[in-house]
């Protein structure tokens, strides 16, 4: 079994906003899968220290926290390390034997938390391809879960029933493999908005930020996918970092700053459209130096180093491009 590790929880949990700077004494948190409890004991600093901070009585946390473990032994090593937690921070042995009794629950989240209203579901799903699950407790997932199609791993029920028991505006985080991207299910529950083309990865692109103020483009060297108001150029003939460094320079700003448009606060939309516009020499037109000199403003973030080597490849004097920024 694998249990996740503190840096990760903190992680999670920052991001699902469960801090102890909100109330989340008045709002449900559920783990789904406890196992020893690794994010639960987190989950339960943060909630004390929101409950002192409030000035109210540890008890006032009983209904706060729902931890569900499959597993008897796990679910009682979860709820030894929550009254732990608790008596290291002064809490009666008594009141923390009762607070972690009521937390932790022996039983499956996938049956036992149907009618449970939550504001977040936070943890680590198992993961356990449904074949590997006895056939009887296979199909009762199944016809409890509809997004449990073909050969669907368990953490897709988990995600239903995590999003079944939410409230609105309710947070789900949960860790997650990348492998649902090329699942068959998938096709029941998300769809994107833009074609996804999953080749594209692996190319090496210059992504640029459609939103912003100068035209700031980033290498990625075939690792991630463009996508969320994110656009991305690709080259057989350029090497990216020496157009990348032509790009940022003062003069394919200008291309931009030509035919784009400024939204209110001076934000400058670098879409498509504006992007095709800028005009670059062909590569070989470039001198050595020119190339070097651009590849090394690009990886130093210099601007007017690739100002000063783009207006010499464009032969334009400085005078005219401030003149025509001006304009
Ligand atoms: C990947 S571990 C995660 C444990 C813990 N949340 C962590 O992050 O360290 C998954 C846990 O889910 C439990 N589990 C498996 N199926 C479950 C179910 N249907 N309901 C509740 N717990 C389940 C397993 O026993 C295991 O302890």
């Amino acid at each position: 079994m694998v249990y996740t590790k503190r840096w990760v929880v903190e992680l999670l949990l920052d991001l699902a906003g469960y801090a102890s700077t909100a109330n989340v004494v008045d709002a449900v948190a559920v783990e789904p899968a406890a196992g020893e409890g690794a994010f639960l004991a987190l989950m339960i600093e943060r909630l004390a220290d929101s409950c002192e901070r409030l000035g109210r009585p540890i008890s006032d946390c009983r209904n706060s926290l729902i931890a569900y473990e499959l597993d008897d032994m796990s679910a009682e090593r979860a709820r030894t390390l929550a009254a732990k937690i608790l008596t290291d921070r002064g809490v009666k042995l008594p009141t923390a034997e009762t607070l972690a009794q009521a937390w932790v629950r022996t039983g499956d989240y996938l049956f036992d938390s149907m009618c449970v209203e939550a504001d977040f579901v936070i943890g680590n799903p198992p993961y356990v391809r449904l074949e590997d699950i006895p056939e009887e407790t296979a199909s009762l997932y199944r016809d409890a879960y509809p997004t449990m199609r073909g050969r669907a791993d368990l953490y897709v029920a988990f995600f239903e029933a995590a999003l079944r028991q939410l409230k609105d505006g309710g947070v789900c985080a949960f860790i997650c493999a990348d492998r649902w991207m090329r699942n068959q299910y998938v096709h029941a529950w998300y769809k994107t908005i833009d074609r996804v083309t999953h080749s594209l990865t692996e190319k090496p692109k210059l992504y640029i930020a459609d939103i912003k103020d100068t035209l700031e483009p980033v290498l990625d060297k075939g690792e991630t996918y463009p996508h969320h108001n994110l656009y991305y150029i690709q080259s057989d003939i350029w090497d990216l970092e020496v157009l990348g460094g032509l790009l940022m320079s003062a003069a394919g700003q200008f291309f931009v700053e030509s035919y784009g448009v400024r939204m209110r606060g001076g934000y400058l939309r670098f879409q498509a459209q504006y992007l095709r516009r800028i005009r670059v020499p062909s590569p070989d037109a470039l001198s050595k130096a020119q190339t070097q000199a651009l590849r090394e403003a690009f990886n130093a973030r210099d601007k007017p180093r690739a100002t000063q080597v783009a207006l010499d490849v464009y032969k334009i004097s400085p005078h005219e491009l401030e003149r025509a920024l001006e304009y």
